[in-house]
């Protein structure tokens, strides 16, 4: 185990030599595979007089510098790698490894998942390949060329186009793959293993003809074309909306079982979590369809932004990542809703990146430093990063925003750069210095805007007060005042927005402010009535408001801004909530709202449903100072009861118009009808009645889509124990052979908010179709129990206790899914004593034990910080 070591940026120096190509030659079988890599060596620094590359978890059995054959006195074995002694400016160095992918449980560099052998290696798994200088500013071609048994492995895979292929003696084949285009080592990739494909053409923007493939376990080749569509609709968008191309003869994509992440943007050979590509109406929820179209889309989007331009070094993850979801969110905004889509990445951002940024694990969207950089794939670099390029596009316009990618790709096409770089570009064609806006890449937390109208009727003026309040960071320092877009609209008692004239607040265009200042006192004229406040609109920039002066139903009814409409209905609900839990009776105006909506048959349903759908557990959580789960979840099931007894006779008119138990198309109508008629079901359980229960799990018998299916019986086990039995063994039994069911299934019930979950979960740990070393079976049992907050904050302590020793037993094999169940203690500093006292003992009890990896080491002892 390597010991713990802090990274900082300021540290940050070019490396001393680079490799321009890499020829590798892989021999594969069962037990080992043999490595042969010949590298092309150039020195960059002068001064350097020996060259270190990384290795690690393999076996080197010969290296050669230059055809010299080196023993071990002529270089250094060191922790993490090898120094070899190099005074030339050019070099080749050959080195053989042995390394042992079927061992391999971390599930980086080479490994098998099911029969398959595949790769994962970003961001440093290539060094458990081969020797190499493994960092993202190293750029090199490379070529591959993999051995294998033909019987066992008929299909071989590597990056770039193929070309060559033989079949050789003892039943072996060989194949050679050319990348011509430079590539940094974690976008390696190399899949061979026995598997079923479909197969499609993409003509691009220039006449030139890519084939396209897209690889999974035999027998499961009818679910890929969703994935192949969303493919092909991801390509024609880069060049309609960026003018950007493909550059490859080949595309392909293989989905496994086994994989941490959820895809991997290999150059031409992306590999994914098979949850992310196999679909079909009886298997895959509208959720799922939607998930695949857009992970499609981000890894091939990273084509462009991240293989072509890639980050100079991991402290610019956000460089690719932010830029790419913000492409991913765009993509799936124009190809379904956008309103429906923006509402979805606001309530992620809340319910991820809010909860991260405001806990011990808060970081910049640009990091300064880590230990474990796998732990820094996180909501803040993904999400927020996301949100900040946002805020340039909603400043710069569409059109400026274009040609300042353009700019970005003409610039950097081929480099290795940082964040600066990318904001250079956007400074070309930006109205306003970005220097201030650049403190949204080095700071932390989210800012909240507390804002304070006055409206001054004699004058027909409105004085709008902001005050930025920006909390200390983790180490306690004072931040500074952010700039960001701010959309406002003041509406008058029609639903109209009225024309913002302002002699003092910057207008960047109709509804959008441009706020610098800490605070802000801005005046608006010939305001003739006294105006509503729509704050933020279309979540502008990622901040929180305080504002006592918001008139939720009216908002609710009739703002023109879609997601403030949204805004409203949430926020209603959320104060009141809060004020049933401080003892006060339900408020009946948001009732009254709630019928408001419900009675609306003009909205679209997909969007009603959002309308209609209560805070979660979590959302109420993250407003605390000290956590109450148990207040938090009465309140809500008091709420919806409340609503469901009001409403009953709407809701069951409501349900039954629109629900389609044979209708499984993906249209957005088809969607949002399922999502309503759900939403509509879900009010009516929580009155646990038996004709209502009957119904639900007639839906969950009759419905041919799986979002359906699984919305009934989800309901079924909350709220109707006794039928949820039968329903539950019949899925079981029905899709047992099915991973991504089983995984649907263990998920719901580790979700539960019945007793006993706990029992439960430990139960089904045993289940012949469950296993610890699949990733997304340890998401889907252990890591939703984890996220259970009734479960997981029980009082007893036992939810934190057998947490704590899963995260120990996975840490012994596969640290980074580890890493990820750790930071279900999050909330250790906002407990009651008595809790604070219980997971107290668990996180001593992750952190001395022996042997722990720096992954789990790094967040335990943030957490424990506090
Ligand atoms: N480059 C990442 C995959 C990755 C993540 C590799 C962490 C190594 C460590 C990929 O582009 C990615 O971001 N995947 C996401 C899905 C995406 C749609 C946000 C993932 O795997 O969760
Ligand atoms: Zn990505």
């Amino acid at each position: 185990m390597k010991q713990p070591q802090t990274i900082h940026f300021r540290d940050y120096q070019q490396s001393d030599f680079t490799i321009t190509s890499c020829l590798l030659e892989f021999i594969i079988d069962n037990g080992s595979t043999r490595v042969d890599n010949v590298m092309t060596i150039v020195r960059q620094n002068l001064n350097a007089k020996e060259i270190h590359l990384d290795g690690e978890m393999m076996d080197l059995e010969l290296l050669w510098l230059n055809d010299v054959l080196l023993n071990e006195e002529m270089y250094r074995r060191e922790e993490d790698g090898i120094v070899i002694p190099l005074d030339a400016d050019t070099a080749q160095i050959r080195v053989i490894t042995r390394i042992y992918p079927d061992e391999n449980t971390a599930l980086e560099g080479l490994y098998r998942s099911g029969g398959i052998w595949c790769t994962q290696n970003e961001p440093e798994g290539f060094r458990r390949i081969t020797y190499f200088i493994d960092r993202p500013d190293v750029m090199c071609t490379f070529t591959t060329k993999i051995i294998a048994n033909k019987a066992m492995c008929p299909i071989v895979l590597g990056n770039g186009n193929l070309v060559g292929t033989a079949t050789l003696e003892n039943g072996k084949h060989l194949a050679i793959w050319d990348d011509p285009i430079p590539k940094p080592s974690y976008l390696f990739a190399l899949v061979a293993g026995d598997l079923g494909s479909i197969h499609d053409v993409f003509i691009t923007m220039s006449g030139k003809k890519v084939d396209l493939a897209i690889y999974c376990d035999r027998g499961n080749e009818e679910k890929c074309h969703h994935a192949m569509r969303s493919l092909k609709k991801s390509m024609a968008w880069d060049e309609e909306t960026y003018g950007r191309e493909y550059d490859l003869d080949v595309y392909n994509i293989v989905a496994v079982d086994s994989f941490n992440m959820g895809a991997m943007e290999n150059k031409g050979l992306n590999i994914f979590n098979s949850h992310y590509v196999l679909a079909d109406e009886t298997s895959a929820t509208d959720g799922d369809f939607m998930g695949i179209e857009s992970v499609i889309a981000h890894e091939y989007f990273h084509n462009w932004t991240g293989n072509r331009i890639t980050c100079r070094n991991w402290f610019e993850l956000t460089l690719k990542e932010g830029l790419t979801v913000f492409r991913d969110q765009c993509f799936s905004a124009d190809m379904n809703s956008r309103l429906n889509q923006r509402i979805d990445d606001v309530k992620s951002l809340r319910e991820r990146q809010f909860v991260e940024d405001a806990g011990p694990t808060a970081h910049p969207i640009k990091p300064q430093q880590f230990i474990e950089i796998n732990n820094f794939y996180t909501a803040t670099v993904y999400e927020k990063g996301a949100e900040v390029i946002r805020m340039l596009h909603t400043l710069l316009g569409e059109d400026k925003f274009r040609r300042a990618m353009d700019m970005y790709f003409d610039h950097f096409d081929g480099k290795a750069v940082g964040t600066e770089e990318f904001l250079w570009a956007m400074q070309t064609q930006s109205p306003i210095d970005l220097t201030q806006f650049k403190r949204w890449y080095s700071q932390e937390r989210t800012p909240t805007l507390k804002i304070s109208s006055h409206y001054d009727e004699v004058g027909q003026r409105l004085t709008l007060k902001i005050v930025q309040s920006i909390p200390k960071d983790t180490h306690g320092r004072e931040q500074l005042p952010y700039a960001f877009p701010f959309g406002i609209g003041l509406v008058d008692g029609y639903g109209s927005d009225m024309i913002l004239k302002s002699p003092n607040a910057m207008l960047l265009h109709e509804g959008v402010l441009w706020i610098e200042n800490g605070v802000s006192e801005l005046i608006f004229e010939e305001i003739t009535m006294a105006p509503r406040l729509s704050l933020n609109r279309n979540f502008s920039a990622p901040v929180k408001i305080e504002c006592a002066q918001i008139d939720y139903p009216f908002l609710m009814a009739h703002d023109t801004d879609g997601f403030n409409r949204y805004e409203a209905s949430h926020v209603y609900a959320i104060e009141t909530l809060e004020s049933m839990m401080r003892g006060e009776a339900i408020n009946p105006l948001f009732i009254e709202a709630f019928g408001v909506i419900l009675n609306d048959a003009s909205l679209e349903m997909m969007f009603k449903a959002q309308l209609l759908t209560l805070p979660s557990i979590n959302t109420m959580m993250q407003r605390q100072e000290i956590l109450d789960v148990e207040a938090v979840h009465t309140s809500l099931e008091v709420l919806k009861k409340h609503l469901a007894h009001t409403y009953k006779e709407i809701l069951i008119r409501e349900i039954s118009a629109i629900y389609e138990p044979k209708n499984s198309a993906i249209d957005a109508l088809s969607m949002g009808r399922r999502a309503l008629s759900n939403r509509c079901l879900g009010l009516l359980m929580s009155l646990e009645s038996d004709p209502i229960s009957m119904m639900c799990l007639n839906r969950y018998r009759e419905s041919v889509n799986m979002s359906s299916r699984l919305a009934a019986l989800d309901l079924l086990e909350i709220y109707a124990p006794h039928l949820a039995v039968e329903a539950l063994n019949d899925f079981y039994h029905q899709h047992r052979d099915q991973t991504l069911l089983m995984n649907k299934y263990f998920s719901l019930l580790a979700s539960s908010y019945r007793g006993g979950v706990l029992e439960r979960v430990k139960e089904l740990q045993a289940d012949e179709v469950y296993d610890n070393k699949v990733p997304n079976l340890v998401r889907a049992l252990i890591g939703s129990f984890a996220r259970n907050p009734v479960a997981f904050y029980d009082e007893s302590g036992k939810g934190f206790a057998f947490v704590a020793d899963k995260v120990i037993e996975i840490d012994g094999f596969n640290p980074q899914i580890a890493s990820g169940l750790v930071g279900a203690f999050k909330n250790y500093g906002r407990l009651t004593i008595d809790q604070k006292t219980k997971m107290g003992i668990e996180l001593e009890r992750i952190k001395n034990h022996p042997n722990l990896s720096n992954n789990v080491r790094e967040i335990v002892e943030k957490i424990l910080a506090v």
